[in-house]
């Protein structure tokens, strides 16, 4: 039966079943490439290394590494970094011309080095600063989308969740992050916050959605909002459409980061995916896993697009994917692609002499990077490269090359 046939080999015999068969591209890849959207999934360096499982994800033009570019997997001890995960995924994604998603700097989660290290808010910064500068020096250019923050605000009631960041650095911990990042990473790739719980119109969005509006008129290089969509059966198609809807009106990018919709029909993914196409601001498309067996919430979750060890592709739902995306109104598709080609800064702007030089020393270090202050909205200091508060001051050389945002 065809649903055991290699995904490769789904596309004439489905194609001839479509009504717009001759418009719709024939797989995931040149579907979505045709409505301008990335189509991703999140994966790891071991499973790219298998063939079987390297053949299905190139069905996609997207990945990010699912834990390998957390802040513990990539900084421990304090000061001391590894990039071997992200680096193989990395060379997977260029192998194979697929955009790379970076997951993520600053998180309450899997962050246990910086937590020890994490006493106040002048080690705060110090931390945040040193970690975002050498990870995204490291792997600037290589990324598209950069999860500059994780998770940052509260269920519930909205407002910010308490974390060791938070509550050591201050309310702005985000703000020096996203100037941090922008500097580390040079003039590409694209500033995210990122959260969960937020797809449609909540509390939780319309927090996200005022905090990314302060960011916007204090000059905070945020460039796009993640959905998570850890989502179940019953997707509600036009109140995410609608939430996504209002973050484009702020010229935010969303992108639907880490989708897995528990015990998915094919409606559910069909009606994802319209939401996406229904608003010319909504940029990527990634699954939080290629199979089932591989899920974080479990290898019966039925959230995925593929199952099995040796994955298997879904072609109902898969299907569904590409039927919905040769549903898309051409006028946003077109509206899409000039959106999504503007450059990374185009919300805020970007301050090109506060970019720092992350050329390589002969031992190894980072030039520049020892000397970077770091910057906070509202704060009246910045923070040395020695960790010292310094007063921000005109013609401060701790301050040199920065826009301070006074209070
Ligand atoms: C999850 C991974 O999938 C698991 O393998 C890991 O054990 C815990 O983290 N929100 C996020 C992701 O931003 O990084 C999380 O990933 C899932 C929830």
């Amino acid at each position: 039966m065809i649903r055991h046939l290699p995904f490769s080999a789904l596309a004439l015999p489905l194609l001839a079943s479509s009504a717009w068969a001759q418009a719709t591209p024939a797989t995931l890849k040149a579907a979505a490439e045709a409505v301008g959207l990335n189509i991703g999934i999140a994966t790891n360096s071991f499973n790219v290394s298998n063939s079987a499982y390297a053949t299905q994800a190139k069905n996609f033009n997207m990945v990010v590494c699912e834990n390998e570019m957390k802040f513990d997997n990539t900084e421990g001890p304090i000061g001391t970094f590894k990039y071997n995960g992200g680096d193989a995924v990395s060379k997977f994604a260029a192998d194979n011309g697929m955009k790379m998603r970076g997951h993520t700097f600053i998180w309450h989660s899997q962050s246990n080095t910086a937590q020890s290290a994490v006493k106040d808010r002048t080690s705060g910064l110090k931390v945040m600063r040193d970690h975002i500068t050498a990870v995204g020096g490291h792997f600037k250019e290589k990324i598209y989308e950069w999860d500059v923050l994780n998770e940052i605000t509260a269920d519930g009631s909205g407002g910010l969740r308490g974390s060791f960041w938070r509550n050591n650095i201050g309310d702005d911990f985000g703000d020096s992050a996203f100037v941090i990042a922008r500097r580390a990473v040079g003039e590409n790739g694209y500033l995210y916050y990122n959260d969960y719980g937020a797809d449609g119109v909540n509390t939780k969005s319309t927090s996200m959605l005022n905090l990314a509006k302060k960011w916007i008129a204090a000059g905070i290089p945020i460039d796009g909002i993640g959905l998570q969509s850890h989502l179940s059966a019953g997707i509600r198609k036009d109140d995410i459409s609608a939430n996504i809807k209002r973050f484009g009106e702020q010229n935010l990018r969303i992108s639907m980061t880490e989708i897995d919709i528990k015990n998915a029909t094919a409606t559910d993914w069909s009606n994802l995916m319209t939401a996406c196409l229904e608003n010319f601001n909504c940029v990527s498309f990634v699954t939080w896993g290629l199979s089932d067996q591989n899920s974080w919430i479990g290898s019966n979750c039925g959230c995925l697009l593929f199952s099995g060890s040796s994955p298997t592709p879904k072609t109902n739902f898969i299907q569904a994917l590409i039927d919905a995306m040769g549903k898309a109104d051409p006028a946003i598709v077109a509206k899409r692609k000039e959106f999504a080609a503007r450059k990374p800064g185009s919300v805020v702007g970007i301050n090109r002499a506060n970019l720092i030089n992350t050329r390589k020393s002969p031992a190894g270090g980072l030039l520049g990077a020892a000397s970077v202050p770091v910057f906070s909205v509202g704060g009246n200091t910045v923070v040395d490269a020695m960790g010292r508060n310094r007063p921000i001051a005109p013609n401060s050389p701790w301050a040199s090359g920065l826009s301070i945002i006074a209070k």
